[in-house]
C-alpha cells in the first residue's frame, strides 16, 4: 500500500525500511523480493534488516508493528514487560537515528501505552510526533454505522474514538453526520434508535478486533494496514474540511483527560500537525465512558513503569 501511494499519495516516491528479528530474516528477505517483483513505480529503495539501528536510520515516517503476542498461558503483566522493553529500545534507536522530525505511529499492542514508553525514552523527538492508531476502530465505527443505515461509508464522518485501543475505547457518535440528498443529518437522529447505538454498536466496535481474530484464527490485517496508511495521510497531507479522524495522542488535558496519557481524541490536520478537536459537548453517559477509558491507561501506565523497574 505504501508502495503504491496509498500512505504519502501517488507522487511521493518512498525508500521502504522493513525490520524484524533475526527469526524472521529469511521471511523478511521474502517479502522485500516481492516488492522488487511488484516493480511499483514510486518504490526508490528497500532496506531489509535485523539491524534497528540501521532501520531508522534517516526516516521521515516509522509505522511501529513490531510486537509480541500474548501466547497461552502468559499474564498481562508477561505481555506488558516484553513489549515495553521493545519500545524502549526502538525508542532509542528512533531517536539516534531517525529525520529530527521523524512521524511516528504505534500499531503494535498495548498501542497507546507502548506510544508512551517511547514518548518517554525518545525525549528529543517532539511529543506531537508520536502517535498510536486508533483510525482502525474509527473507521469500523464508520463501517457499522453505513450498515445499519444502508448508506455509503464515504457520506458517514465525524464518529469518534475515545481513550485507548482495547475494549474500553468508547466509538461516540453524538457529533456524526451522514451526508444525504436533503445535506447533512445527524446519525443519532437517522437511526433513531438510541438503544442500539448505546448498546450494541458500541460493543460491536469494541469487541471487533476479537471477532475478527475469530473468524480468521489471525489479527485484522488488510483493514489494519489501510487504517495505519489513512492515519499518517491525513496527518501528513491534512484532513478534508469540515471533518475530524480519531487519533492516539498525546494528552494535552483537553476534554478533562490528565496530561500525560497516549489518548485517542478527534483531531484535525493541517501541514503536518495534528490538533484535538476543542469545544464538543461531553454528556454525562459519554463523560462516564471518557473517564472509565483513562482509567484503564492510567494503569497501564502504571505496569508499564513497574515492568521498567
Ligand atoms: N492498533 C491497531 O489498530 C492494531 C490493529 C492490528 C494489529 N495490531 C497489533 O499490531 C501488532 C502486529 O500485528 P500482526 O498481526 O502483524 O502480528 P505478527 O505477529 O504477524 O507480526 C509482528 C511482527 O513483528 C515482528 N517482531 C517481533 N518482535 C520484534 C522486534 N523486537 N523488532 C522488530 N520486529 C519484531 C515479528 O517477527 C513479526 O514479523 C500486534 O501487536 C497487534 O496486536 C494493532
Amino acid at each position: 500500500m505504501i508502495a503504491r501511494g496509498a500512505m504519502l499519495g501517488p507522487d511521493q516516491p518512498v525508500i521502504l525500511h522493513m525490520l524484524d528479528i533475526e527469526p524472521a530474516a529469511e521471511s523478511l528477505n521474502g517479502v522485500k523480493m516481492e516488492l522488487i517483483d511488484a516493480a511499483f513505480p514510486l518504490l526508490k529503495g528497500v532496506v531489509a534488516t535485523t539491524d534497528v539501528q540501521e532501520a531508522c536510520k534517516g526516516v521521515n515516517v516509522a509505522v511501529m508493528v513490531g510486537g509480541f503476542p500474548r501466547k497461552e498461558g502468559m499474564e498481562r503483566k508477561d505481555v506488558m514487560s516484553k513489549n515495553v522493553s521493545i519500545y524502549k529500545a526502538q525508542a532509542s534507536a528512533l531517536e539516534k537515528n531517525a529525520a529530527a522530525d521523524v512521524k511516528v505511529l504505534v500499531v503494535a499492542n498495548p498501542a497507546n501505552t507502548n506510544a508512551l514508553i517511547l514518548k518517554e525514552f525518545a525525549p528529543s523527538i517532539p511529543e506531537k510526533n508520536i502517535t498510536c492508531l486508533t483510525r482502525l476502530d474509527h473507521n469500523r465505527a464508520l463501517g457499522q454505522i453505513s450498515e445499519k443505515l444502508n448508506v455509503h461509508v464515504g457520506d458517514v464522518k465525524n464518529v469518534i474514538i475515545w481513550g485507548n485501543h482495547s475494549s474500553t475505547q468508547y466509538p461516540d457518535v453524538n457529533h456524526a453526520t451522514v451526508t444525504t440528498n436533503g445535506g447533512e443529518k445527524p446519525v443519532r437522529e437517522l437511526v433513531a434508535n438510541d438503544q442500539w447505538l448505546n448498546t450494541e454498536f458500541i460493543t460491536t466496535v469494541q469487541q471487533r478486533g476479537a471477532a475478527i481474530i475469530k473468524a480468521r484464527k489471525l489479527s485484522s490485517a488488510l483493514s489494519a494496514a489501510s487504517s495505519a496508511c489513512d492515519h499518517i495521510r491525513d496527518w501528513v497531507l491534512g484532513t478534508p474540511k469540515g471533518s475530524w479522524v480519531s487519533m492516539g495522542v498525546y494528552s494535552d488535558g483537553s476534554y478533562g483527560i490528565q496530561p500525560g496519557l497516549v489518548y485517542s481524541f478527534p483531531v484535525t490536520c493541517e501541514k503536518g500537525q495534528w490538533s484535538i478537536v476543542q469545544g464538543l459537548k461531553i454528556d454525562e453517559f459519554s463523560r462516564g465512558k471518557l473517564d472509565a477509558t483513562a482509567q484503564e491507561l492510567i494503569e497501564e501506565k502504571s505496569l508499564a513503569h513497574s515492568c521498567l523497574n
